[in-house]
């Protein structure tokens, strides 16, 4: 096995300390520390030299200040010689922006994986991308792992008399597909109209299929204002299901998303732990799953 460290930015320290005890080991030691101005100032306090480092660092909210941690800590350890450095990016932000929606605005997901490799990291391991071209935004390797075994288990669980997948819209249909298939049941889609001119704002929801009587399963990768899915578990209660389970890779939960989803006719949601999310933010129907064996494994098979 190949001498190896693993480091993590502030963003999700649980998850990090769980992929690291599964690989029997404990975190680098970095200070993370800031001027007075508000700049970072990351320490590596480590002996990296000639060693496989992984820098593992969700780009969660604050986004920014996320990435810039990943950014800089690549930096610091690049110039201390290490064999190689692979960032482990459990979610990653600006991921939704992958296409120019609109003249004017950026390709942010591309700009992030410039600035993943301008950091000089080598490789990047990363979950459940919110689509899969955004790999070929990067010129290095990519290790797109996918939570979607480990949620589809979670439902074989729940023993559900009458499944049937739903897409909360068109862009998802073919991460539904898979899990239909995995499962063995139907799949239906909804239709749902965002304006551009509102902000994280879905209107509009419209059920192409049958589902009256049956047990929806509602997959998503990410859930951010928690608008979609509580659109869709309205929709589809109306239209007459007998229950709303819901499925996502990634828990963003910005702004009202606990009260959205909270009351909303879901029964169950299950989430990956790719976000850390504070306390506040839980609810009693909201259950958690971990990736950590999964990007473990991905590690793993880096150091062999
Ligand atoms: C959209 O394409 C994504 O797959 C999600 O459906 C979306 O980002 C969820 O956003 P929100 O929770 O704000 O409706």
């Amino acid at each position: 096995m190949k001498d190896f460290l693993l480091f993590s930015g502030s963003s999700n320290i649980p998850l990090a300390q769980a992929v690291a005890k599964l690989l029997h080991t404990t975190l680098g030691k970095v200070d993370l520390s800031r001027f007075a101005d508000g700049e970072l100032r990351p320490w590596i306090q480590e002996d990296v030299r000639d060693k496989t480092v992984f820098v593992i660092q969700s780009l969660s909210y604050p986004m920014d200040e996320h990435v810039m941690e990943l950014s800089l800590m690549g930096d610091a350890i690049r110039r201390s010689a290490p064999r190689n450095m692979i960032a482990v990016i459990p979610y990653m932000g600006y991921a939704r922006q992958d296409k120019q929606h609109r003249i004017g605005e950026p390709v942010s997901a591309r700009v992030i994986a410039k600035f993943i490799e301008v950091s000089k990291y080598k490789e990047v391991i990363t979950v459940d991308l919110h689509n899969d071209a955004i790999v070929g935004f990067f010129q290095i390797p990519v290790s797109h792992v996918t939570a979607m075994d480990v949620l589809t288990e979670e439902v074989k669980k729940l023993s559900l008399a009458r499944p049937v997948v739903v897409s909360p819209d068109v862009g998802g249909v073919k991460r539904a597909r898979n899990l239909a298939y995995a499962l063995d049941v139907p799949m239906v889609v909804m239709e749902k109209k965002r304006f551009l001119d509102r902000h994280d704002t879905s209107e509009s929801f419209e059920i192409i299929g049958n589902v009256k009587g049956m047990d929806a399963v509602i997959i998503d990768d990410v859930i951010s204002t928690g608008g979609t899915i509580a659109h869709s578990a309205e929709s589809l209660k109306e239209a007459g299901t007998a229950s709303v389970t819901v499925l996502a890779s990634h828990a963003v939960f910005a702004g009202e998303a606990k009260e959205k989803l909270s009351t909303a006719p879901i029964d169950t949601l299950i989430v990956s732990d790719t976000i850390q999310l504070p306390k506040e933010k839980l609810f009693p129907k909201l259950r958690f799953i971990s990736v950590a064996p999964l990007i473990a494994d991905a590690i793993a098979s880096m150091i062999k």
